[in-house]
């Protein structure tokens, strides 16, 4: 029996989602405007970039207004969650607790992936992995302080050799904390985010969970997150990589587009909309200084298709001109001049 298709709703705890394409929490870049792009594109569940229950207990200021900041727009084409990352449990029953009362999301998803030493070392993200007991009661905690479906999001082990302690932290998690989803990564830590996903691994969680898996990894392009999905079964997708300054993957996923890449002028307006809305999000001044990090994979786009010498890279000068615009107006200029330069092929 084939999978049921990606634009099939399906039941996290209680809640709906009306298909299976999903955004994936990606630091740094899953702010309101990314996820807001994703559910424009299609996308029927976002999570938010991983926000540290520290943070939140001790009411860090640029935290509450940066990270915390979700649009009621986000929730019209399907639920958001936030993800927070954190180690104590009175602490993130503390964070979760605020979250339900201040923020407009229907889940909490809690990372226990994230391979970053600067988080590892202070026992959170993947370093839970090894530390079960503590990673229940941290799962249990967020449940009881926000009342919402509690998620986790977890790497398959610690070390690429060792034991699959993630895999078996998944059930722990179900049984014992009464958690409603796991977002599977079958990669170990140690790899980051090197490597095949161990995608048989993950067909044995979806077997053996009696609560929806959410697959991860290597979710590129359409031909690998449909071969992954069909092999897996997983309730639903998670594009992460794949989808940075690429939005119409989702909406290929969805069987809303051909699979074919965008236009120059598709590009520019899209890059229009980021702008913008970013500039909403971190005023012009903040918003110039963090765009940089996006403009990249929207050069990406342009190339290849014409601009500006049919060549199949990212074009370097284009890219060069946007990391040295401090204004978001002048990376606007320069985008635009760069699409007006495009030959058709
Ligand atoms: C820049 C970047 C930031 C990420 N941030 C997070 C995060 O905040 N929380 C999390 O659980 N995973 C995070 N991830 C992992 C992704 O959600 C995803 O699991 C991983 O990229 C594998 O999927 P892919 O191979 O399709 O990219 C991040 C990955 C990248 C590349």
């Amino acid at each position: 029996m084939a999978a049921p298709a990606l634009t099939e709703s399906w039941t996290l705890g209680d809640i709906e989602i009306p298909n299976r394409v999903t955004l994936a929490p990606l630091a740094g870049i899953g702010n309101w405007v990314v996820r807001l792009q994703a559910k424009r594109y299609g996308a029927g569940y976002a999570v938010s970039e991983m926000v540290s229950s520290f943070a939140i207990h001790y009411r860090n200021e640029k935290t509450l207004r940066d990270l915390l900041t979700f649009k009621p727009e986000e929730r019209d084409g399907g639920p958001v969650a936030i993800q927070l990352f954190g180690q104590d449990p009175e602490v993130m029953k503390s964070a979760a607790a605020y979250v339900a009362e201040h923020v407009a999301v229907d889940v909490i998803d809690l990372n226990m992936g994230c391979p970053v030493p600067k988080v590892c070392k202070t026992g959170a993200g993947a370093a839970m992995l090894k530390d079960p007991d503590t990673a229940v009661a941290v799962a249990k905690a967020a449940k009881e302080g926000s009342g919402l479906p509690v998620t986790v999001k977890l790497r398959s082990s610690t070390t690429k050799d060792g034991e699959h302690d993630g895999y078996a932290l998944a059930a722990r998690l179900v049984d014992e904390a009464g958690v409603d989803a796991i977002g599977f990564h079958p990669r170990s830590a140690q790899v980051h985010h090197k490597g095949t996903p161990d995608y048989a691994l993950a067909a044995k969680l979806v077997d053996e969970l009696p609560v929806p898996v959410v697959l991860s990894g290597g979710l590129h392009d359409a031909e690998q997150t449909l071969a992954a999905y069909e092999q897996v079964r997983p309730a639903a997708v998670m594009i992460a990589r794949g989808g940075l300054g690429n939005p119409w993957l989702l909406s290929t996923l969805l069987g809303r587009r051909e699979d074919v890449a965008p236009t120059a002028d598709e590009v520019a307006a899209e890059f229009d909309w980021l702008l913008d809305r970013t500039a909403e999000h971190l005023g012009t001044e903040r918003a110039g200084r963090y765009l940089r990090k996006h403009y990249p994979w929207y050069v990406e786009r342009l190339a290849g298709l014409g601009y500006p010498d049919a060549s199949a890279t990212p074009d370097k000068q284009l890219q060069a001109a946007l990391q040295q615009s401090d204004e978001i107006e002048i990376a606007r200029e320069r985008l635009r001049a760069a699409v007006a330069a495009t030959v058709a092929v």
